[in-house]
């Protein structure tokens, strides 16, 4: 279904991702973890084409997606739709208008200046924000929304474009636990009730643990591990992060960071 080879970024002297490998037979719901630095999000820029691999190959039901140029490259990009920590929203538009901005590129621009959307698409963003419980939200302006609420909009929104896949870089670093759950509680729907793949880059372990079916562990641009959840202990957990003894099961990466340092100035 989705095969990924050899993929490798490099900057200047720096291999952001080094010969990447993964295959996907079937759409699941993945994590990607490791520390700051480690490559994740170089690894969903390359996927969705905001960045272009170096080297290796993304190949989606057969074809091959890396050089995908000009129409071929945005429907490619309509069909992995992408979620980012900061929502990237239009803050001072209305809710179903930032939703509806999903459908974008296949409208006209004269329709896109005047702010025309079909009935039909109206009708599906609100459906869509109704399934994420937030339908009432829809006339408020997105700023006035909690973190949590945005984030659901930003999903809404990826939703639009009807994507067999949904990449999402660090959904949830910039919420706290209550929204953070619902948020991974959403992806998680998304991914069980349409059959669509989702591929997270998540900063605690614990998340991955329990929302997804496979785990793939990122360090210094490299794949260092791809199991289950159940596969990964905290030996496993310790090794990805590149951490010591002092490593705690409930550390983010964040925090690990933190670990780190204090032991520099000790
Ligand atoms: N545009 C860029 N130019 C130069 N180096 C970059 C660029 N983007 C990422 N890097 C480097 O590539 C490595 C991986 O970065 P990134 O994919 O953002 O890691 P992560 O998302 O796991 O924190 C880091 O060393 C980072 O500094
Ligand atoms: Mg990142």
């Amino acid at each position: 279904m989705l095969s990924i080879d050899a993929l490798t970024k490099q900057f200047g002297e720096k291999i952001a991702v080094d010969s990447a490998n993964i295959h996907v037979d079937k759409p699941m719901m993945i994590g990607i973890i490791g520390r700051s630095g480690a490559g994740k999000s170089t690894m969903l820029r390359m996927l969705n084409r905001l960045s272009d691999a170096t080297s290796g190959s993304i190949v989606y039901e057969g074809e091959d997606v890396t050089h995908l140029r000009g129409a071929a490259k945005r429907n490619w990009q309509s069909r992995c739709a992408m979620i980012f920590q900061q929502f990237n929203l239009v803050p001072r538009m209305d809710v179903v208008s930032n939703v509806l901005h999903g459908t974008l590129n296949r409208r006209s621009t004269l329709s896109t200046m005047f702010n025309l959307y079909p009935q039909d698409d109206i009708h599906k963003a609100i459906d869509i924000l109704n399934r994420l419980g937030i339908a009432e939200q829809a006339p408020k302006r997105a700023e006035a929304l909690s973190g949590g609420q945005q984030q659901r909009v930003a999903i809404a929104r990826a939703l639009m474009q009807d994507p067999k896949i949904i990449l999402a870089d660090e959904p949830i670093a910039s919420l706290d636990p209550m929204n953070a759950q619902i948020v991974m509680q959403s992806l998680r729907q998304i991914h069980e009730e349409d059959g669509r793949m989702v591929i997270a880059n998540l900063h605690t372990l614990d998340t991955a643990r329990r929302y997804c079916d496979r785990v793939i562990g990122m360090r210094d641009g490299r794949i260092v591990f791809d199991g289950t959840p159940e596969q990964l202990t905290t030996g496993v957990a310790r090794d990805i992060y590149g951490a010591g003894a002092d490593f705690s099961e409930a550390a983010t990466s964040t925090e690990i960071e933190t670990l780190d340092r204090q032991k520099e100035f000790a």
